[in-house]
């Protein structure tokens, strides 16, 4: 297409330029129903997994069907959600803290023909555009990160392998069987944009191999003592190497340090190590971010390595449905993955879930590694 101004003038960049105005404020966007009553609501009910009311002091109830997003959406399915909306809600929408997107209709007849109308919509490969669930104690969206579609830190893909776990755990995204809500994160490098340190079960991106080092243009392209403080072991040094017959700054890598974690990478465009061998995933789970009960923790791993399978990663999603299924199976109604892991011990968590233990998941960093060895003789056989 020709170039179409949009009135902006490149010669005067700073002309009728407008700054720090913020995001619209939220309440522009309220449901009337919303709007009359925040701050008064009693209380919440579920009527089936994805579909929930709120009543209000005054009597006022507001029904919220929620539905299944893939996060990574045209414009086309965006204005099917608008159309949506302004079909059934008088054009009012929102998305949740999870990529979900919800609904809400301020009664109860309303809430039939949203429903018949979102769970008839299919893309024409025959998936559900907008599948109703995500509520209570089932599995919601899996919160995820860019992998492969615009990243250049990936070790695997995010789309991809969330698309094949999703579609492994699409029951359980529509029902409410489980002992407590299971948290599902991905993060295709261990920078861990998102929740995988804090989450049920979170894939993580994970590389095998020390980064490769572009001599020829390492002190063109990199600030070379932000390389070196990027290395949480310490395995990188300056170095001068000789290069076509000149000799150059660069780095050396100390190989048996590294523990490809990429970030000199990020420092370091001359340092890249991304690898179709080498790169996989790492499964942790445990985590969680609420008070309830118990205090937020942190994910553990679990397994140490999965090959990156595309498009669909069968050992990947067969090892979280397997730990799924055990954890439904075993866990006291209302407790979280890592509260029955704690609870069991994980030496039964690896027995029960049938997970190979290797020295990969014995922790090795610094003093606090100490910490997360057993300085007692409580265990069981
Ligand atoms: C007094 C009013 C309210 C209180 C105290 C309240 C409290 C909470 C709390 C404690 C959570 C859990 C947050 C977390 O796990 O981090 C939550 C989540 C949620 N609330 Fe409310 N809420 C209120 C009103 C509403 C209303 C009016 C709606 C919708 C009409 C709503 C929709 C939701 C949804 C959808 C979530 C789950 C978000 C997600 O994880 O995707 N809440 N709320
Ligand atoms: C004795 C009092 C209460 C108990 C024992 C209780 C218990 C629970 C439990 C067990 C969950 C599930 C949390 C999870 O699995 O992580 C939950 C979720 C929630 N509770 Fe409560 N709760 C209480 C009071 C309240 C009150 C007073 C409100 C709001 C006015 C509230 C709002 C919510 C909300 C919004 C959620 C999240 C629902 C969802 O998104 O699925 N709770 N509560
Ligand atoms: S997790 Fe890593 S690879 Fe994925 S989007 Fe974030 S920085 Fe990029
Ligand atoms: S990949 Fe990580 S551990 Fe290896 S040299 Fe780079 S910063 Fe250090």
């Amino acid at each position: 297409m020709a170039f179409v101004s949009s009135g902006y003038n490149p010669d005067k960049p700073m002309e009728n330029r407008i700054s720090d105005i913020g995001p619209k404020k939220y309440d522009e966007f309220y449901p009337p129903v919303i709007a009359k009553n925040k701050g008064t609501w009693l209380y919440h009910e579920y009527i089936q997994p994805g579909v929930y009311y709120h009543v209000a002091e005054s009597g006022d109830k507001v029904f919220t069907v929620r539905v299944g997003g893939a996060r990574l959406m045209s414009t086309t399915h965006i204005r099917e959600i608008c159309e949506i909306g302004e079909k059934h809600c008088d054009g009012y929408v929102r998305f949740t803290t999870r990529n979900n997107i919800e609904f809400m209709v301020d009664s109860e007849d309303k809430i039939r023909p949203l429903i018949e109308d979102l769970e008839s919509r299919k893309f024409a490969g025959g998936s559900f555009k907008f599948p109703v669930g995500g509520t209570g104690a089932g599995i919601t969206n899996i919160v995820h990160t860019q992998g492969w579609i615009h990243c250049h830190t990936p070790a695997t893909d995010a789309s991809g392998p969330v698309k094949a776990t999703m579609d492994v755990l699409f029951d359980d995204f529509k029902d409410h069987r489980l002992p407590a809500h299971l948290r599902v994160s991905l993060a295709c490098c261990l920078n861990m944009c998102g929740a995988v340190h804090c989450s049920d079960i979170a894939i993580l991106g994970y590389h095998r191999k020390p980064p490769l080092l572009d001599h020829e243009y390492l002190d063109k392209m990199c600030e070379i003592p932000l390389a070196i403080a990027a290395c949480p072991t310490a395995a990188i040094k300056p170095s001068k190497v000789e290069f076509d017959g000149q000799k150059v700054n660069s780095v050396a890598v100390k190989e048996s340090r590294c523990m490809f974690c990429g970030n000199c990478y990020t420092m370091c465009p001359s340092m890249p190590l991304a690898d179709t061998e080498g790169d996989g995933i790492v499964i942790m789970a445990g985590g969680k971010v609420s008070n309830r009960i118990s205090a937020p923790k942190f994910s553990k791993v679990v397994v140490a390595f999965i090959p990156n399978e595309a498009p669909r990663w069968p050992k990947t999603t067969e090892t979280i449905k397997k730990m799924v299924e055990v954890y439904a199976n075993d866990a006291n109604k209302y407790e979280r993955l890592g509260e029955w892991a704690e609870r069991i011990g994980w030496e039964r968590f690896f027995e029960k879930c049938e997970l190979p233990f290797t020295h990969h998941l014995i922790d090795d960093f610094r003093d606090p590694a100490y910490f997360t060895w057993r300085q007692t003789t409580q265990f069981k056989f």
